[in-house]
């Protein structure tokens, strides 16, 4: 064929896709009115997906198996991403940037949020059709951006600190460790197994982790104004408390690379004393023959006493390219409603977002440790909302990564890391 040609039909396509581009941007085909594809109303009936990270305990399926059976013409499609919570985002923002309609339902982590709905990735939610009141304040907030809702608050999370609780007997310790020298002192009374571990490979849990020890020394990554504040006192006292960890072999140095599911791992093969880990372990570690009824959770230990965790969770959002969104939105409140939050904490010991399960009866008495998941929720402290999140996080897993591995001083990471944060939280 000749070069003129090809030339030809290559303008021909580009015409083509253009007038559908074209055709879509001034609102669709009445096929994608009536499906509620590229428009901001929740529109639209019919099979949809959910993406999301790993269904850790089964029971994302299940509930979408139960949705399935009551609505046959609005099934539900699980796409699990990858483990890693930066690898969700990435492939959630690629879908995102080429406007595919793959994915429906977004399962957002709460530090996503403002990225989303900033760039239109996102539908704004009916607040009104949400009784927001239930739930609790901190989640609901974490699915807002600019006083709009584009999430809801579905999973809550929190850092816990897991301990195995017949070493601390066999060993006379009769209370979890409310700070890091005592949390020390106690591993120094147990010999051959491993002190503390947590998420300490390169990704957001590392985020959360360095937060949770500057928070717990009484310090904060970003203050109340939006300004990073990391070149303090306080911050060194907590990045140091992971950098000495790793040099004394508190930390164990495989711990690097671990993130929840490693950690998790390296727990029920009875390899930790102490491990930093979010709620949904517990259901999981109590079905772990090494260490099912030998382990029990408490606060997270600070400097000078109790911690303060990172609050963490899920929100569910819906794609502005998909379609079928008035399904979408069907399915979001039936995953927030109370019975299906009920059900998922008793099959996943996730923290649910409704605020009146922590209190149930019997549900306190499943899992003995709510009270204490849900004081740790309401002293945890939210990570930045930034629409440059994906900015702030790396320059702080950059930052902390190099400390930890000893490639910087810890005084000289923070100094870095404060001169690059700077820029990314004016907004
Ligand atoms: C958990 C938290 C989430 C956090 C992630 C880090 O999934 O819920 O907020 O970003 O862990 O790995």
């Amino acid at each position: 064929m000749e070069v003129a040609s090809i030339a030809r039909i290559t303008r021909g396509v580009v015409a083509v896709v253009a007038t559908v581009t074209l055709a879509a941007a001034c609102g669709g085909s009445s096929d994608d009115k009536k499906s509620g594809a590229a428009t901001g109303e929740l529109t639209g009936r019919g099979p949809i997906t959910l993406a999301q990270g790993k269904d850790t305990s089964g029971n994302v399926q299940n509930q979408i198996n139960t949705w399935n059976k009551a609505h046959p013409q609005e099934t539900v499609r699980l796409i699990e991403l990858p483990e890693s919570a930066d690898q969700q985002r990435q492939q959630m923002v690629q879908n995102a940037q080429t406007k595919s309609d793959a994915y429906t339902v977004l399962n957002l982590d709460v530090v996503w949020t403002a990225e989303f709905a900033a760039n239109r990735w996102v539908t704004a939610l009916p607040k009104d059709q949400f009784t927001l009141s239930k739930f609790l304040p901190s989640a609901v907030q974490t699915g807002e951006y600019r006083g709009n809702m584009y999430a809801a608050p579905w999973k809550t999370d929190a850092g816990l600190l897991y301990y195995r609780k017949d070493l601390l007997q066999k060993a006379g310790i009769t209370t979890p460790p409310k700070t890091w020298a005592e949390l020390q002192t106690d591993c120094s009374k147990i010999k051959g197994v491993g002190c503390y571990g947590g998420q300490f490979d390169k990704y957001e849990g590392l985020t959360c982790n360095f937060s949770e020890a500057v928070d717990s020394a009484g310090g904060t990554v970003v203050d109340a104004q939006g300004k990073p504040n990391v070149n303090t006192p306080q911050a060194k006292a907590g990045l140091n408390f992971l950098v000495q960890g790793f040099k004394s072999g508190m930390i164990p140095k495989e711990a690097i690379t671990y993130e929840e599911e490693d950690a998790r791992r390296a727990f029920e093969k009875g390899d930790l004393v102490f491990l930093r880990q979010w709620p949904y372990q517990w259901a999981l570690s109590s079905k772990a023959p090494k260490v099912k009824g030998k382990f029990d959770v408490a606060p997270l230990p600070g400097l000078n006493g109790p911690g303060a965790p990172t609050l963490g969770g899920h929100d569910l959002a819906i794609s502005s390219f998909a379609k079928n969104k008035a399904t979408a939105l069907d399915f979001i409140k039936y995953l927030t409603s109370e019975n299906t939050e009920r059900l998922n904490l008793i099959a996943s010991s996730e923290a649910p977002t409704l605020a009146s399960l922590y209190d149930e009866p019997a549900l306190q008495q499943k899992f003995p440790y709510l009270p204490t998941l849900k004081a740790s929720l309401l002293n945890a402290k939210a990570r930045p909302q930034a629409v440059r999140y994906n900015d702030v996080t790396t320059a702080i897993q950059e930052a902390v990564y190099g400390a930890l591995t000893g490639k910087t001083s810890t005084d000289q990471a923070l100094a870095d890391l404060q001169t690059k944060l700077g820029p990314l939280t004016q907004q």
